[in-house]
Order: structure tokens, then C-alpha cells, then sequence
């Protein structure tokens, strides 16, 4: 089999027109979706049932033959794993049982697959079901993203509260951050020897740390996950996704050993040009215009495409596609990208 397209530019090659892929491609912007998730019953058993994970994570791929296929799954099911209760409330997100510094030697990492094996099971079916040509895309959560749900109990805008957390009990915080780490580098490679061909780590809040917070809570234990999963799949490209991280985006590759870099809209085309001149980038176009469309679309995919799209590019959103995008924005941005 000739290389699949999106892991020849998650390796280094230049290809046009880029592979392309979108975060949260699989969601409530596709009816299919909304129908699947409606028999599922709760968002946790959509990612608990193989048979509708699977399902729904086809579906984007059936419409517009993406590139790449991401499993679909949560980041809080790690948390979920070693024991703490989860549930998704409509209209208001994930909540979950506030962690407290106690509660934290009482994690389990080696306890974690029982709970995980249908997410496997869904990544050993996908990799029979999905075209040749299609990647599939492993991944999890940052452990500090993970962290801030877990301390808060819910989503905040700027994770007050966990950064207070730190701060009062920082080695407490560096022992949570390393279970998850442990944790998600496991959840990694089983996700790769059932048949993901590379691993996205989502760090969606890294973008409210100051530099030294960012170096302890984001950096380190990412680059734990990376040291052990390229100890078993040194192959295997890693994507790290520190959104938000502005500036600490520079030292963030060699610092952490991922492989690609997945850059936020926020971030400016010198500084992502400089980025892919040391390796892959994966990105980045505001949610926004694809929801507005026309010429907000036209203008944004243009602009990323003349820049970069010659470099080692995955294209993709800057951060997941929002519920109220049109499909034919989709369709529209598709067709920028492939014919011209
Ligand atoms: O298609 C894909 O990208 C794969 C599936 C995927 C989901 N969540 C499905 C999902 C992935 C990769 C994620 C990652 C995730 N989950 C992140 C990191 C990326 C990001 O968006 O910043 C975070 C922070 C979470 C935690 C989470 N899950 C939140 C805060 C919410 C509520 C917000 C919302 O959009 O409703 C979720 C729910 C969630 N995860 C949905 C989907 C499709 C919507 C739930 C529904 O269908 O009702």
C-alpha cells in the first residue's frame, strides 16, 4: 500500500493539496450525527457502544472523505477510567466530582482498561472499516486539560481554579499530572497496537499558564507521554496541540518530542512559518470563518494555503467545528482545497 497521504506530511513531506481533517468532525453540525447520538441515549454510552462509535465516526468520513478519521471518543474518559464519576449534562458540558489533594493517591493507573475496552474495540473495527487510503487518528487529552475538569468539576473560561489548585499544592499537582500521564501514554498505545496509525494530544487549555506553570504542567507531562509511547511505536507520529500557547509554542516541539504541531487561528502566519520550517504543522483556520463561509472562507483557506500549504501541512480548523456550521461550508472549504 503507497503511504497514506496524511501520515506522509505528519512525517515531514511536503504534499499537495494537503490532507486535510477537522476536529470534532464527527458532531451535532451532521444529522447522522444528532440521529446516532438520540439512539445512543447519553453522550458516555456514544462512546461506550463500539457498534455507534463507530458509526459516527464513519460518518464524516462517508460525506467528505477526509484524509484522517479521529476516534471518536472524550478526553474525560481517562479521568472516567481511574474512577472518578463523569456525566454530560446538555447545554452545560461535562461534570464531574471535584478532585481533593486526598483523593489522589487512590488513583489507579493500571486499573484503567476494563472501563477502555469498547474504545478499543471501536479502534480495532475502524481500522477494518475505513477505506485504505483514510488514517485513523488515536488521541487523548493533555493531563493538565484533563486536570482542570477533574479540580474544577466543570468547565471554566481561564481555569481559575485549577491554577489556584497548583499553586497551593504543587507536588500534589505534579503527582495527579504524572498519573495522567502514565494513564494516557497506556491509553495511547493500546489505541496504536488496535490499529491508529498516529495519536493527537489535545492540550486545550494550555493557553492560561504563565511561562513557568506552562513548563511544569504542560510540557513536562506530555513529554512523559511522548518518551513512553515512542519507547513502544518510535514511528508512530505524535500531534500536540497546546491551543493557545502564543509565544511557548516555539519550544514546545523539541521540548515535548511531539512530531506535529497543531497551531490554534490566534497564531500569526511568520510565526507559523517559522514553526513549519523546523517540522509538520497541522491547522489552522478560525471555526468562525467556516461558519460564516463566502468570502471569510474563501479569504482564510487562501491565505493558510499560500503561506504553508508547500511545507509539511495538515489542514484543519484552528479548534473543533462548532454545531452551527452549515454542511455546506464544509463542502465549500473542501473544494478550496482540493481543486485548486
Ligand atoms: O470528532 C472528534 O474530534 C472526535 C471526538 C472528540 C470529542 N471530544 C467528542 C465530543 C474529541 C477529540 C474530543 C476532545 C475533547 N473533549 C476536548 C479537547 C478538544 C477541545 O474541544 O478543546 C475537550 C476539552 C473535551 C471535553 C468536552 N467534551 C467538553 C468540554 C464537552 C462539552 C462541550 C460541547 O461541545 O458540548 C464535550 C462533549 C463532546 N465531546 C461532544 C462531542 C461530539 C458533544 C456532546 C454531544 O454530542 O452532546
Amino acid at each position: 500500500m503507497n503511504e497514506r497521504k496524511f501520515l506522509l506530511a505528519a512525517k515531514g513531506q511536503g504534499v499537495f493539496p494537503p490532507p486535510v481533517w477537522m476536529m470534532r468532525q464527527a458532531g451535532r453540525y451532521l444529522p447522522e450525527y444528532r440521529e446516532t447520538r438520540k439512539k445512543a441515549g447519553s453522550f458516555l454510552d456514544l462512546c461506550y457502544n463500539p457498534d455507534f462509535a463507530v458509526e459516527v465516526t464513519l460518518q464524516p468520513i462517508r460525506r467528505f472523505q477526509f484524509d484522517a478519521s479521529i476516534l471518536f471518543s472524550d478526553i474525560l474518559v481517562i479521568p472516567h477510567a481511574l474512577g472518578r464519576d463523569l456525566r454530560f449534562e446538555e447545554g452545560r458540558g461535562p461534570i464531574l466530582t471535584p478532585i481533593e489533594v486526598e483523593d489522589i493517591q487512590a488513583l489507579k493507573t493500571d486499573e484503567i482498561h476494563g472501563k477502555l475496552a469498547p474504545v478499543y474495540e471501536t479502534v480495532r473495527r475502524l481500522r477494518k472499516e475505513l477505506p485504505e487510503e483514510t488514517a485513523l487518528i488515536g488521541f487523548c487529552g493533555a493531563p493538565w486539560t484533563v486536570a482542570t475538569y477533574m479540580i474544577a468539576g466543570h468547565g471554566t473560561p481561564d481555569q481559575a481554579p485549577s491554577r489556584v489548585f497548583g499553586y497551593r499544592n504543587p507536588e500534589a499537582m505534579d503527582d495527579l499530572l504524572h498519573k495522567l500521564a502514565v494513564s494516557s501514554a497506556e491509553y495511547l498505545i493500546r489505541q496504536i497496537e488496535e490499529g491508529a496509525d498516529a495519536v493527537q494530544i489535545f492540550d486545550s487549555w494550555s493557553g492560561v499558564l504563565d511561562e513557568h506553570s506552562f513548563a511544569r504542567w504542560c510540557v513536562k507531562p506530555v513529554a512523559e507521554i511522548v518518551k513512553r509511547v515512542k519507547a513502544r511505536f518510535p514511528d508512530v507520529p505524535v500531534i500536540g496541540f497546546p491551543r493557545n500557547a502564543g509565544l511557548l509554542y516555539e519550544s514546545y516541539r523539541k521540548a515535548t518530542g511531539v512530531d506535529v504541531l497543531g497551531l490554534d487561528w490566534t497564531v500569526p502566519m511568520k510565526q507559523a512559518i517559522e514553526l513549519q520550517a523546523q517540522g509538520p504543522i497541522q491547522g489552522n483556520l478560525d471555526p468562525m470563518r467556516l461558519l460564516a463561509g463566502g468570502r471569510a472562507l474563501e479569504d482564510g483557506v487562501k491565505t493558510i494555503l499560500d503561506s504553508l500549504g508547500n511545507g509539511p501541512l495538515i489542514f484543519n480548523l484552528g479548534h473543533g467545528i462548532t454545531p452551527q456550521t452549515p454542511i455546506e461550508h464544509v463542502q465549500q472549504m473542501l473544494k478550496l482545497i482540493r481543486e485548486r
